[in-house]
């Protein structure tokens, strides 16, 4: 009789499931009570086997015991379930409103971009953006690169197309050809900055990349003249690096300009006594300019007997490099979260 309670129990025990209940823990108590419990099933068992003759006591007690054994599994495993249920409620509280607090901001080359803009905005200039993807008269012919010329070499194109006999395709390599298209299409007085991408075969290292961005500038009208590129420029100096900011104009060489020069500004690091980022000379390069070349005017349908104008080019990477003292070019690309968080408050 003992015997076949116990496989009633071990049945009972066996087929016993806590998932079907709303109230999981109370359950999963009621349960160890009704088997555990001082009154509970075992005890009781207990003293039914006490009265047991001797010869059956070996048997029972053994049998017993795994029922006991079994009770008491199951009630762990009932108690496992219910925490592991609940861990996975709690974290995932699906009542819960959305959490927009991680909010994005704008890249450091779009604010650089930007305050480029809004400078040269606040005298004048206005907007003008392109195509990336040029020909070679936007890009080199119609500014005064001759054919087969060396300075061709002076920048390494993607060319997208390139085929004896045909027009080559490549993707801009300066923002220069937004200056021809302009020209090509309006008339002086005109007075634009063109900001954008360009792209250069360039191994990719701390201070290249394949990509990168100019802010091209230009100016066309009647009786300009280099002393409006000089102020024009100092001006634009002031206004990025701070009002004590000196620059220097060194000769260079362009083929769409003449003549040319190369912009410095006094380093803003060590306001012109030399460190390691001006490399002890005081002076930090940062763009290249120059009066627009005739040939160029001219090339463009603007007659150079009337019209004069000066142009400038500069990177947006440099100019962030220079302002925010970043010392590597890939980190602009990376985007990594620990670089971008620290200009979420510049505007
Ligand atoms: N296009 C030149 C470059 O990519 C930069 C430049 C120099 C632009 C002189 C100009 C300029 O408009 O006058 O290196």
């Amino acid at each position: 009789m003992l015997k076949d309670l116990i496989s009633q129990y071990i049945e009972e025990i066996r087929s016993a499931n806590i998932e079907k209940f709303e109230d999981r823990a109370a359950e999963v108590e009621k349960f160890r009570v009704r088997f555990l419990g001082r009154k509970g099933v075992m005890n009781e068992l207990f003293e039914q086997f006490k009265t047991l003759p001797n010869d059956q006591k070996k048997e029972m007690g053994i049998a017993l015991n795994e029922l006991k054994n079994a009770a008491m599994a199951k009630v762990e495993e009932f108690k496992n379930f219910v925490e592991e249920k609940m861990d996975v409620e709690d974290s995932h509280d699906l009542t819960l409103t959305a959490d927009f607090s991680q909010r994005g901001s704008r890249h450091v080359l779009s604010v650089t971009m930007n305050e480029i803009a809004e400078i040269f905005a606040r005298i004048g200039f206005t907007i003008e953006e392109s195509v990336e993807i040029e020909d070679d008269w936007h890009l080199f012919s119609a500014l005064n690169f001759p054919p087969d010329h060396p300075a061709r070499d002076m920048q390494d194109t993607f060319f997208v197309q390139k085929e004896e006999g045909k027009m080559d395709v490549a993707l801009r390599t300066h923002t220069s050809s937004v200056q021809v298209r302009v020209m090509e299409t309006h008339k002086p007085p005109i007075r634009i900055i063109a900001p954008g991408r360009v792209f250069r075969n360039e191994a990719i290292s701390a201070r290249a990349h394949c990509i990168f961005h100019q802010v091209e500038g230009l100016y066309v009208d009647k009786k300009v003249t280099f002393a409006d590129l000089k102020q024009t420029l100092l001006y634009f100096a002031k206004e990025m690096f701070g009002q004590d900011t000196q620059i220097r104009l060194r000769p260079s060489y362009f083929p769409f300009t003449e003549p040319s020069a190369e912009m410095d500004v006094s380093c803003n690091i060590c306001g012109g006594k030399g460190c390691n980022i001006c490399k002890g000379t005081g002076w930090l390069e940062i763009l290249g300019c120059g009066m627009v070349d005739p040939n160029v005017l001219d090339a463009c349908g603007i007659d150079s007997k009337e019209y004069t104008g000066f142009a400038f080019g500069m990177g947006v990477e440099r100019m962030a490099m220079l302002k925010y003292q970043i010392r590597d070019l890939r980190l602009y690309f990376e985007n990594d979260l620990r670089f971008l968080h620290q200009f979420d408050n510049i505007i």
